[in-house]
């Protein structure tokens, strides 16, 4: 049922609820309103806009469309201006902060269930498609990003302590990240509405992932990496056909010459957080850990983890994941339960650590910022103070691991579960570590470490060391050996 004022507009293809002192998805076509769990501090000053708009809308012809079973608004996080959802967009119009999308989830509630997604036959994360920005899935850009395994701890070494820890292992993914659910709905969405060219800074993963989906696509990729990226996210884009720059500084360096090269190219910008769908395709791994947990449990009840840790620089998968949360409620999928969720940076690029030591809402830029972990070397994110408000309302926290443990973190799984962990998640196995150790965690609580991309990319980090030759000529080389 709506609250407030309801109005209709051509070009943003429905009805408008503009309940008062609302979080954004309120501003969704036919979504009534929920305030109690929201992601977003609502800035009560720039309703008035809003308002202005329903009041200059509402002038126009009433044209009651029938509602469309595919995303059907953006509003902004911060200030909760809509935005036309049938265009190109970037950061809001007005404030310039991210936009997030809304979907009329009341319409699909009774045919998107879980048992219709189970019986789905994609493998991919496209069998979520109702709450992805396509009308089927056989329109995604697509190359089987998802339905990745979650895998469970075996009881050895130090994760003998924990009794339900589990890796939900991103190196699956095409391009061996968990980039690629993000590039797979944002490349998916800008070439439907007629991208051609597109653009972004990465000192990582997202490079490859851009690379693969905008060749896929048949569209040209723009890459600016900082000079010090890992060789194989280098390699990787180089290969696919991106046109790579490499840039003598760091990501937010690479990203001013994104901004300039949009002005100028008329690129589309595809960079963390300044479009909205990235966060629609790695909300995926929120979907997705429902029904993983509840397999784990063998139960076909949707069921989260107690605690979920995400290495984190931009945080478009924790924001994607809580958003998830709350898409799931609104199905009925779940209920108020969240996980309590983990922050991890590197204790030379820890923005949001920090901020949330002090209780700040949004983070200031991290000074010299350096880590091994590629991907958490970004010393301020556009998202921050979305990050924080949901470390706030999961109850969560936030914690820093050194590049000497990070990567002492991956050489330790790799020998102890098999799974060779990107660097990134080597920290958030320390820290998961350093959480139980100060009582924070309790054994027996099911935690989920997000090992967001496979060890192979980062190869350099751990150059093999006195690895014996051998002379195969050598009659009795074989006595050289222990067994
Ligand atoms: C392997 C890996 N983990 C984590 C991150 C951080 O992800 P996010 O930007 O969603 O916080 C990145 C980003 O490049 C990454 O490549
Ligand atoms: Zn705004």
């Amino acid at each position: 049922m709506l609250s407030g004022i309801e109005v209709a507009h051509r070009s943003l293809g429905g009805v408008f609820s503009v309940p008062t002192g609302s979080g954004p998805w309120a501003l969704s076509v036919g979504q009534s309103l929920r305030v109690s769990r929201s992601l977003f501090s609502f800035n009560l000053s720039v309703v008035g806009v809003g308002w202005a708009f329903c009041f200059f809308a509402a002038q126009t012809p009433i044209l009651q469309t029938e509602t469309p079973n595919v995303h059907n608004s953006l509003t902004c996080a911060a200030c909760g201006l809509a935005h036309d959802a049938d265009q190109l967009q970037n950061l809001c119009n007005e404030c310039g902060k991210p936009l997030l999308v809304g979907y009329d989830l009341a319409a699909i509630k009774d045919s998107f269930t879980p048992d219709a997604v189970r019986n789905r036959s994609v493998r991919s994360m496209w069998r979520f498609h109702d709450v992805l920005p396509v009308d089927d899935a056989a329109g995604a850009v697509s190359l089987g990003e998802g339905s990745t395994p979650l895998l469970k701890c075996r009881p050895v070494g130090a994760a003998a302590a924990f009794e339900n820890l589990f890796v939900k292992d991103e190196a699956f993914n095409p391009t061996g990240s968990f980039k690629a659910r993000g590039m797979s709905a944002a490349i998916t969405r800008a070439v439907a509405l007629g991208a051609k060219k597109v653009a972004l800074p990465s000192a990582g993963n997202a490079a490859g992932a851009a690379t693969y989906y905008a060749a896929r696509a048949g569209i040209e990729c723009y890459l600016f990496m900082p000079e010090d990226t890992p060789p194989a996210n280098i390699v990787e884009a180089a290969v696919g056909g991106a046109k790579v720059f490499l840039v003598n500084g760091l990501i937010s360096d690479c990203g001013k010459l994104v901004k300039q090269g949009c002005e100028r190219f008329g690129w589309f910008d595809l960079s963390t957080l300044k479009e909205p769908f990235r966060i629609e395709g790695k909300k995926t791994m929120g979907y997705e850990l429902a029904f993983d947990m509840a397999d784990a449990a063998g139960s076909t009840k949707l069921q989260l983890p107690d605690v979920i840790f995400y290495p984190t620089g931009g945080g478009t998968g924790l924001i994607g994941m809580w958003k998830a949360f709350d898409e799931m409620q609104q199905l009925g999928w779940i209920g108020e339960e969240r996980p309590r969720m983990v922050v991890v940076q590197a204790e030379n690029c820890a923005p949001v650590v920090r901020a949330f030591e002090q209780g700040a809402t949004h983070a200031e830029m991290f000074p010299n910022a350096s880590t091994k972990a590629a991907g958490l070397r970004v010393p301020a994110a556009i998202g921050d103070f979305l990050m924080l408000n949901v470390l706030k309302e999961s109850g969560g926290t936030a914690v820093t691991v050194s590049d000497d443990d990070l990567l002492d973190g991956v050489r330790e799984f790799a020998g102890e579960q098999g799974i060779y962990l990107c660097p990134e998640t080597g920290a958030v196995w320390k820290a998961a570590l350093k959480l139980l150790e100060s009582g924070w965690l309790k054994p027996s609580e099911r935690i989920v470490l997000f090992n967001t991309g496979s060890g192979l990319k980062y190869n350099h980090l751990f150059p093999p060391n006195n690895l014996p030759l051998l002379d195969h000529n050598d009659p009795n080389v074989i006595d050289q050996i222990e067994s």
